[in-house]
């Protein structure tokens, strides 16, 4: 399949014709990739099977793995759901529209291909202009993963979705650099009390002063080897991961950077591509191997929007394997040592 790739530019004619045929290509039931303000979104109408199956085929996805359903108005969640608790018009008020997806019971319209054979849905409603406007025009919800094969590092520009999924789905409309860079905060409201199941940019302490108390699903900062399940189940799957070996060093700056000094030597000298994910003072240590600055250790939303594409620069670079600093964990950090725990498959070592 060839894959029609449009970029928004400021002409108003365009513009118009590009979405016209990107929300034509929904109601046909195929797939436009779209930007988002967490992630780029692969998109298919939310009502239609065969399009959750053409999206679950492209990516590579077990189909066990549900859809966040992305909705254009907050009364569109009563399209999808008989049984919306207070709460969630609460956290609507609040941070829709917005990087929060919020997990309620569905009704009988949400085919279960959408939400991997589950009783509830995953809602959100995006803001980023162009996701709201390809709702809209479409006159449909629309179902969308981000735009990456299952398992990379979620895109975040149109060039790592060209890379992923061209040739797999018809359109890509591109919208530049994404604002955000992590997909969004998940809080299921199917419980007493809301609890989170991917952290991201609306953290837990945001969420508690709109709603009060709020828990983490105990599987989030713990390894496979835990053994406790995470409750959405895409949670589960090794993810965001480069092609290397990647170890999280932790520990007294001066120690992180003795540590990554030796096993730079050490492994060049076993022949082997070194990869070092750092912050931009850090980085100033360094005047060999394969250095990716994230940026300013006391910015986390720099942090947070450089992480993915980093993670995909050093695949492009062909590194063998990858050493990487923990970050601080205050706001949008939890949700990057999240992601990043997730991309060194847990591997971490304490210096
Ligand atoms: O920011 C985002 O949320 C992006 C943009 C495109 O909106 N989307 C995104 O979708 O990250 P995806 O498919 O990559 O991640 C959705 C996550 C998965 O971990 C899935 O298991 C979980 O949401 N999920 C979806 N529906 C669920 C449900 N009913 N119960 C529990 N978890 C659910
Ligand atoms: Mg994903």
């Amino acid at each position: 399949m060839d894959t029609l790739t449009v970029r928004i530019t400021d002409n108003k004619e365009q513009n118009d014709r590009l979405f016209e045929k990107a929300a034509d290509i929904i109601r046909k039931g195929g797939l436009v990739a779209f930007p988002t303000e967490t992630v780029y979104g692969l998109g298919g109408d939310a009502f239609d099977e065969s399009a959750a199956a053409k999206i679950y085929a492209a990516k590579g996805r077990p189909s066990d793995n549900p859809l966040i359903v992305h909705i254009a108005e907050v009364s569109d969640m009563e399209k999808l759901s008989d049984d919306i608790p207070e709460i969630a018009y609460k956290l609507a008020e609040k941070f829709w529209p917005g990087p929060l997806t919020m997990i309620v019971r569905k009704n009988d319209r949400v085919p279960l291909s959408v939400t991997g054979g589950l009783d509830t849905v995953a809602i959100r409603l995006p803001s980023h202009p162009a996701a709201r406007r390809l709702i809209r025009e479409s006159g449909t919800f629309i179902a969308a993963p981000s735009a990456n094969l299952s398992g990379r590092p979620s895109p975040t520009r149109a060039s790592h979705v060209v890379e992923d999924l061209s040739g797999r789905i018809d359109m890509i409309i591109d919208g530049g650099d994404i604002e955000i860079g992590l997909e969004s905060t998940i809080v299921d409201l199917t419980e007493d009390v809301p609890v989170i199941l991917r952290p991201g940019y609306i953290t837990r302490e945001m969420l508690m002063d709109a709603v009060g108390e709020v828990r983490l699903d105990k599987a989030l900062m713990t390894g496979v080897a835990a053994n406790v399940r995470p409750k959405a189940p895409g949670m589960k799957y090794r993810h965001y991961a480069p092609k290397a070996a990647m170890t999280i060093v932790e520990g007294n700056t001066d120690k992180v950077i003795a540590y990554m000094k030796d096993k730079l030597d050490t492994q060049t000298e076993a022949g082997h591509k070194v990869g070092l994910m750092l912050t931009s003072a850090d980085a100033a240590f360094f005047d060999k191997g394969e250095i990716i600055s994230l940026g300013d250790r006391n910015d986390e939303d720099e942090i947070a929007k450089n992480l993915f594409a980093a993670l995909r620069e050093f695949d492009d670079r062909g590194v063998d394997v990858i050493y990487s600093e923990a970050f601080p964990e205050t706001g949008v950090g939890q949700a990057v040592m999240n992601r990043l725990l997730k991309a060194a498959g847990h591997t971490v070592v304490h210096v």
